[in-house]
């Protein structure tokens, strides 16, 4: 089997640029942990403290990908998504995972068709994300992995270890050209519906656990998320309404709020204040926006304005 792919002509190469590189452009690469946050907060609008980014960063000098534990709406998806684009200078491409997941659909796959006519060969590949990723050294993010089979996690195990790709049918092997390739993994244990992750798999990854911020850092997510409309709340409020979210999350409840519930909360809320008038944010206002964005199951929706109501109205 010949290696390819050190040339740019490559037929597969010049697909995957065809097909990837409008939609994951270049960005300016940024490997300093401390300029990587002040971007990710500037132009990310993420909070994102020093230490975090340092770790990601240092399991990718060591080509270990990471594994970001934690529940629902905890920025797992989107810090990793930004931490992947300024690590290779690219925005990165993001797989959502599903049961079904094969190798056809994340490496690549022959168009039927054109294969039943002309064989399965360059002509009739179409390059999947995971191969995109790898000739493009760029990063991705593989979310919600507790939702792909044993087999694909298997897959992936075999190109972390190896950092290459290889497609029988073209009798082709592609290797990651430099540091840039590099996997995060999203997923959240206490989802009863979906799999355990493996010891192999485990063992490969480097795990970083996500929870909900202490409520001063929530509210400062809250403030540069919604920007000017924010000082329509006073500190007194939000902080009250941050409360009444952590007894949420901490009910037994079946829906919990995430971070970012509580920024559609208080932006709600912030414009219902405007339109009808008011200087300030309102406890009614509060309690109309809270009804608006935090009720998401019927049998619920009792129990969570009781709780509301607790702090508001
Ligand atoms: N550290 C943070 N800084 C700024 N915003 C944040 C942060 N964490 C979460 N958010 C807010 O939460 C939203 C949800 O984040 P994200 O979708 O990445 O969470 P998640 O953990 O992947 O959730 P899910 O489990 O639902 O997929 C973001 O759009 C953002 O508004
Ligand atoms: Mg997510």
């Amino acid at each position: 089997m010949a290696d390819s792919l050190t040339s740019e002509t490559d037929p597969i190469e010049v697909k995957v640029r065809d097909i990837y590189e409008q939609a994951y452009p270049r960005i300016r690469e940024v490997r300093n942990p401390i300029e990587a946050k002040k971007i990710l907060r500037e132009e990310y609008k993420l909070i994102v403290s020093e230490g975090l980014i340092t770790l990601v960063f240092a399991a990718f000098i060591d080509g270990l990908p990471v594994l970001f534990e934690g529940p629902p709406g905890t920025g797992k998806t989107e810090i990793g998504e930004a931490l992947l684009s300024l690590w290779a200078g690219r925005k990165a491409i993001i797989l959502p995972c599903s049961e079904n997941y094969d190798e056809y659909r994340v490496l690549g796959d022959f168009h039927p068709m054109k294969a039943y006519k002309e064989g399965f060969n360059e002509e009739s590949f179409i390059p999947r994300p995971l191969l995109a990723a790898l000739i493009l050294d760029s990063g991705i993010l593989i979310d919600e992995i507790r939702r792909s089979s044993e087999e694909f996690q298997n897959l992936l195990l075999d190109v972390i270890d190896k950092r290459r790709i290889i497609i029988p049918e073209l009798k082709k092997v592609y290797k990651a050209k430099g540091i840039g390739f590099q996997l995060i993994f999203t997923s959240n244990p206490e989802d009863l519906a979906q799999n355990e992750l493996s010891d192999a798999f485990m063992r490969r990854v480097v795990r970083i656990k996500l929870d909900y911020p202490p409520p001063d850092k929530e509210i400062e997510i809250i403030r540069l998320r919604l920007g000017t409309v924010s000082s329509l709340i006073s500190e007194d409020m939000m902080m009250k309404g941050i409360e009444a979210i952590n007894v949420l999350r901490k009910s037994d409840l079946m829906y919990k709020p995430g971070i970012a519930d509580s920024v559609r909360w208080m932006g709600i809320s912030a414009r219902i204040a405007m339109l009808r008038g008011h200087e300030r944010v309102s406890e009614e206002d509060l309690l109309e926006g809270a009804k608006a964005t935090l009720l998401k199951r019927n049998d619920e929706e009792e129990a969570v304005i009781k709780i509301i109501k607790r702090f508001f109205g």
